[in-house]
């Protein structure tokens, strides 16, 4: 496959408008010390190059594009429309967001348009168009970043008016809308569009993240993201008027809950995503959302940021210690990502950010731990760029993940208010990423027949289609792994009658009869054939037998020796059920004969506490090996005797590997 970028881009937010001239020259000295080569720009400008509504100004940006430009840097352009400028709201109070409580916002902040105000999709439109005309032309002008970080709710009332547009589209008529929000409960049924409201505190918002009706907050939802959505296609078209190549992107946020990235990314040319770990974030968490970022796609993405060192926003912003930067580079890299950008290049002198990290702190210097970091990463990404650009990842595995079950699950008014859809199917993916096996993250109409293994917990929303899909996958000889809170409602929220796990039944061969719910201070276990036992919590299946066999029974409790885990075999395949959730040591147990069941392997056979993750060209496979471990690893065999890309240094048989150390092997397939 072509890669979409020419070259590893090595760069990040660059923001010289916040600086006096004599710094930029300063700065192009520094990014060639680092071996940066691209810069991302102009991501808050907006107020700069159109200090009011009749008047452009591009002579500073057209400084910073030429000085780029003669530097040799490839330039990541922004459209910079994420922050209002105050002229406008001045002008047009109207292109201000109304939060969750009904407020109508003032001037302030960032990311803060209503993405239904017409006079703010005039703007943008206006903007991008004018950025693509002067710039798009441009050889080194590489990239389109839309906005910034697309995300949050207005609740004014355009939005309300597009809402009832949008719900016209999609029901056609007020029954079929009663119907599908089961308006009966509560008296709630409506007999005109306009009784429509949108769901925020002032109606069926219950707190902050709670509603009375899913079934509207999951339609608002669905909304809310197309709406944005919108705005980012009004502004691709804008540019596409006149710059018909340059990849497009806006940069996503992992596992984000406001937006439905796979949707968004139908739109995109190329995925781009914002990494930011905290200090107790586990690398599989990390190396989970780099998978989803590839699988929106199911092609490499851009890293379009990460801090070099500290961020501001989180409560504990610790360092990143020496090495972690390196390895976390790495591990990106090795997840499919094509670029390594920073936010942020220089450290701003003011405003909120000016304790997040960067390659150049305050001292202004190359003689900080975290410059030299950067310069030499940036050293090696130089030598080994041109052999990582565009390589794929291939995987065996597909974990379903998909933002209609995020939402929808986590509105559910019980059974259990701790039950979090991310952390669900990451307790999935852990055991993968512990046993290196490679795991793509799919959508729910994905092509399932690619893979040996599906795994979807908590399927809790499935809609149309997805009981043929699973069916057709099954009985075609594929494994599939499910459980608890799955098959239970549709598209609109509603159950499916008949006994849980409604459309999975037949499949899993079990029927649910009641779902127990434990408090955090509760627990019951799970008894294996052979006598191990483990620890279960959160929710309890009760599980009636029909056709499937007992994987394992539950201990305690009025249920005690019913089935908590079973297996059914359907056509050619076989469908595991998991009715609780179980401790790591439990799942594994269970996955352990997953992937033998569905021969299923690690991408390196010796078995390691190393990552090892690997892309593939149509020729070689690239492993990185990275040490995420406290303690020092022994490298696996496999890799003795080869030399380190990275390094260009033999590697010996038992040589360790420290915590943060990384290795990257080439090797024919
Ligand atoms: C986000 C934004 C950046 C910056 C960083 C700080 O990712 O896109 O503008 O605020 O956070 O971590
Ligand atoms: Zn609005």
């Amino acid at each position: 496959m072509e890669a979409k970028l020419k070259q590893m881009l090595y760069g990040g937010d660059y923001n010289p408008e916040q600086w006096p001239g004599e710094i930029w020259q300063k700065d192009m000295e520094l990014f060639d010390k680092a071996g940066i080569n691209s810069a991302t720009i102009n991501v808050f400008s907006w107020a700069r190059i159109q200090p009011s509504e009749e008047v452009y100004d591009f002579r500073e940006l057209d400084e910073i594009v030429d000085m780029l430009t003669r530097e040799g840097k490839q330039i990541v352009l922004a459209t910079s429309t994420a922050a209002l400028p105050a002229w406008m709201v001045k002008r047009y109070p109207e292109v201000t967001r109304t939060d969750y409580e009904g407020r109508r916002h003032k001037f302030g902040q960032r990311h803060n348009a209503c993405p239904n105000s017409p006079v703010y999709r005039h703007f943008i439109t206006e903007i991008a168009g004018k950025l693509a005309e002067r710039y798009g032309d441009r050889e080194n002008v590489v990239c389109w970043h839309v906005n910034n970080e697309y995300g949050g709710e207005c609740y004014c009332e355009n939005c309300e008016k597009a809402f009832r547009v949008w719900l016209r589209k999609k029901y056609k008529t007020i029954e079929a809308l009663n119907r599908a929000w089961n308006l009966a409960f509560w008296g709630h049924t409506i007999y005109d569009w306009d009784e429509i409201v949108l769901p925020n505190a002032l109606s069926e918002g219950i707190g902050e993240e709670g509603t009375a009706f899913a079934g509207i907050s999951i339609d608002y939802r669905r909304f809310n993201s197309d709406s944005l959505l919108e705005n980012f296609k009004l502004e691709k078209a804008a540019i596409r008027r006149y710059d018909k190549k340059t990849p497009v992107t806006t940069n996503l946020m992992g596992t984000f809950k406001g937006l439905d990235y796979f949707k968004w990314a139908k739109e995109m040319d190329i995925i781009s995503w914002d990494n930011y770990p905290s200090y107790d974030t586990p690398w599989s968490m990390t190396a989970m959302r780099h998978d989803l970022m590839r699988g929106l796609k199911d092609e490499p993405f851009m890293l379009m940021e990460q801090t070099p060192s500290q961020q501001n926003w989180q409560p504990y912003n610790s360092l990143k210690k020496p090495g972690q930067m390196r390895a976390q580079s790495y591990q990106t890299i090795a997840h499919g990502a094509d670029t390594i950008q920073f936010f942020q290049l220089r450290r701003s002198v003011g405003g909120c950010e000016k304790f997040h990290g960067a390659v150049i702190e305050h001292a202004g210097s190359d003689q900080t731990r975290v410059f030299r970091e950067v310069a030499r990463l940036g050293a090696e990404l130089k030598e080994i760029g041109s052999t990582v650009i565009g390589s794929r990842n291939e995987a065996r595995v597909g974990i379903i993940f998909d933002w209609d079950n995020y939402w929808a699950l986590e509105y559910t008014s019980g059974p259990n208010q701790d039950l979090r859809y991310v952390d669900q199917i990451w307790q999935y993916y852990d055991y993968f990423y512990n046993q290196n096996i490679a795991v793509d993250m799919i959508p729910v109409d994905g092509d399932f027949g690619k893979y040996d293994l599906i795994v979807a917990p908590v399927l809790y929303m499935m809609k149309e289609g997805m009981k043929e899909a699973v069916e057709e996958f099954v009985s075609a000889g594929g494994t599939f792994v499910t459980g608890f809170m799955s098959g239970i409602v549709d598209q609109s929220d509603n159950v499916y009658l008949g006994g849980y796990p409604g459309p999975l039944r037949k499949l899993a061969g079990i029927w649910a009869e009641e779902i127990d719910a434990l408090a955090p201070e509760q627990s019951n276990k799970v008894v294996f054939k052979d006598g191990m036992k483990e620890q279960c919590r959160l929710l309890c299946d009760i599980i009636h037998l029909e056709g499937a066999e007992e994987i394992a029974q539950y201990e305690s409790d009025f249920y005690a020796g019913t089935p908590a885990v079973t297996k059914n075999c359907f056509g050619k395949g076989c469908v595991y059920y998991v009715g609780t959730v179980l401790n790591a040591d439990g799942l594994s147990k269970v996955l352990d004969m997953v992937c033998e069941e569905a021969g299923i392997a690690a991408v390196i056979e010796e078995e390691t506490e190393l990552e090892v993750t690997r892309r593939s060209t149509e020729t070689e496979y690239i492993y990185f090996a990275m040490n995420f471990k406290d303690q020092e690893v022994v490298l696996p065999s496999v890799f003795a005797g080869k030399t380190d890309l990275l390094t260009g240094r033999k590697m010996e048989e038992g040589e360790k590997l420290l915590k943060y150390d990384v290795r990257a092997v080439i090797s024919p397939r």
